[in-house]
């Protein structure tokens, strides 16, 4: 049986904001995930070590216990239902928002209480049906893997759904934000048998997380 702990961790924005987390809590990857091809890190704890894995997979590794815990965006945890993680850390990064965006022209004369219908772009469809549905509003879901920006400019759909964060990539294309959906940022996320076999270990590990985050 595995005694040590694995930490699954995705690369880009998440981990730029993470390994400062972590070396504030004394666990440095022995090598630098950003510039290796390794998929499996060791750290200069012993007995943990890092997975390097696609944010959406995340909460995979961590719910089947291939990974005791993980670092996942709120998006990734709101789209995927029927997940059955412990979720005890808000680690405030990789802070923005989900919303919905439309054209800068079309904007300027819609009214989004009174939507009946929309075509929606996006790479989140469940969290797009559940916060339409509980507007009573209809929608018409274009599933995308990104650039989602790009829809509304050629006619794809008319609206999407997606993050902001600085607001810079809706700018730049002449799109701007009509409805935010939910505040998101990053958690840390526990495979609950983990959290009871390793309780120590992943509590002292919580706890010195914890003591890193930003207020
Ligand atoms: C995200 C998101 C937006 C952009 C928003 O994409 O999908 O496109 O960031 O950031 P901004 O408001 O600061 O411009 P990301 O770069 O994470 O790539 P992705 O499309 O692979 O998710």
């Amino acid at each position: 049986m595995n005694h040590g702990i694995t930490i699954a961790l995705s690369k880009g924005r998440i981990l730029e904001e993470a390994l400062p987390l972590f070396a504030g809590a004394g666990i440095v990857p022995l090598e630098d995930p950003d510039q290796s091809r390794k998929l499996i890190i060791a750290s200069s704890h012993p007995g943990l070590r890092f997975l390097i894995i696609r944010a959406s997979d995340v909460p995979t590794y961590v719910t089947w216990g291939a990974a005791d815990l993980g670092i996942a965006g709120k998006d990734v945890l709101m789209e995927q239902e029927g997940l059955d993680l412990y979720e005890p850390l808000d680690l405030k990064i990789g802070v923005c928002r989900m919303a919905v965006a439309e054209a800068a022209d079309l904007a300027a004369h819609d009214a989004p209480q009174r939507w009946e219908r929309v075509r929606i772009a996006t790479k989140y469809p469940n969290i797009t049906r559940r916060h339409f549905q509980a507007r009573g509003v209809q929608t018409e879901i274009i599933k995308l893997y990104g650039s989602m920006e790009l829809a509304p400019l050629v006619g794809l759909a008319d609206r999407i759904v997606d993050l902001v964060s600085s607001g810079r990539t809706l700018r730049e294309n002449g799109l701007v934000e009509v409805e935010q959906i939910a505040p998101i940022s990053s958690r840390l996320v526990v495979n609950r048998a983990a959290m009871k076999r390793k309780l120590r270990p992943i509590e002292t590990l919580i706890e010195a997380l914890e003591a890193q985050v930003h207020p």
